[in-house]
């Protein structure tokens, strides 16, 4: 059974074309969208002060990403497009992977052009304008995380219909959805569906359940992952350097040796694995003796 795709524009009737892309119409926020938009970067802001990754930071000041409203992706995009080449469109919600990779292969990132409803600030089924502009566009101001998006793009094309999919697909929530990275400070989250989210900004990092484990594409391509809860298993990037390039003999080799190993349950460990500890947890004020 396949996922039923929006047809129309809810906000005018008309037809969606055949990219799915629809004007964001920033002038028909309500001031309660700004208000959510507001509340949820308050909150994300602080809690990932010093748990993300510092070109998070970056890129949102330099695209003018800020507490004010929800940005007008035309002003984003003034900035984007000179750096990086990429740009953000406005889709209505989740679009079809053929229609997805395209936009990825041509530097256009499609984000839902909605905010959620204030009643929904820690859970939504699917992305809004926060996950997908707060969590995913300002690491598109990185040149090598720009050039990777791009080329997963393509390989979302090339193997289009194929069962090469299902492991693409782990490749882009083991990295652009839930990575770490390690860098110089310590470990960083590096991931949208993390930097989004107020509980697994915290989790992510210093919580002693989930495993992980030094980055490998092909061990990500055989790793099941879950959606609706909080990973059990984290793959951590030594850099933007060690995300594949992904030209198609390299990713035709991972691929096949993927496929040619049994799939692995999220948070399962194998032999290969190189795990990393959280960082230890501040160390509690002493205590006065007892008496
Ligand atoms: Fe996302």
């Amino acid at each position: 059974m396949g996922k039923v795709y929006p047809q129309i524009d809810v906000r005018t009737g008309a037809p969606l074309p055949a990219d799915f892309t629809v004007a964001q119409r920033h002038g028909d926020y309500s001031a309660q969208d700004h208000v959510t938009w507001e509340t949820l970067f308050h909150r994300q802001s602080n809690v990932l002060k010093g748990r993300v990754v510092d070109e998070f930071f970056d890129g949102l000041a330099a695209l003018n990403i800020a507490s004010h409203g929800i940005p007008d992706f035309a002003d984003i995009n003034r900035v984007l497009a000179r750096a990086t080449g990429w740009n953000v469109v406005a889709v209505p919600g989740l679009v079809p992977d053929d229609v997805f990779f395209a936009h990825l292969a041509a530097r256009r990132f499609p984000a839902g052009y909605w905010i959620r409803k204030p009643t929904q600030l820690d859970y939504i089924e699917e992305p809004d304008v926060f996950h997908d502009v707060f969590g995913h566009v300002p690491l598109l101001m990185q040149p090598r995380y720009a050039d990777y998006m791009a080329a997963y793009g393509r390989a979302g094309l090339a193997y289009a219909g194929t069962p090469a999919l299902t492991h693409l697909a782990r490749l882009y929530w083991y990295t652009v959805e839930f990575g770490l990275m390690q860098a110089l400070a310590g470990l960083r989250i590096f991931g949208a569906g993390i930097i989004s989210s107020a509980g697994e900004a915290v989790y992510a990092l210093a919580d002693p359940a989930p495993a992980r484990v030094r980055f490998d594409c092909e061990r990500i391509m055989r790793t099941d992952y879950e959606i609706d809860r909080y990973q059990r298993i984290y793959f951590v990037l030594a850099g933007y350097d060690d995300l594949p390039a992904l030209q198609p003999a390299e990713l035709d080799r991972h691929v096949a040796a993927a496929a040619s190993e049994h799939p692995l349950r999220p948070g399962q460990l194998i032999d290969s694995d190189i795990t990393m500890t959280p960082p230890p947890a501040p160390a509690a004020a002493p205590q006065p003796a007892a008496h």
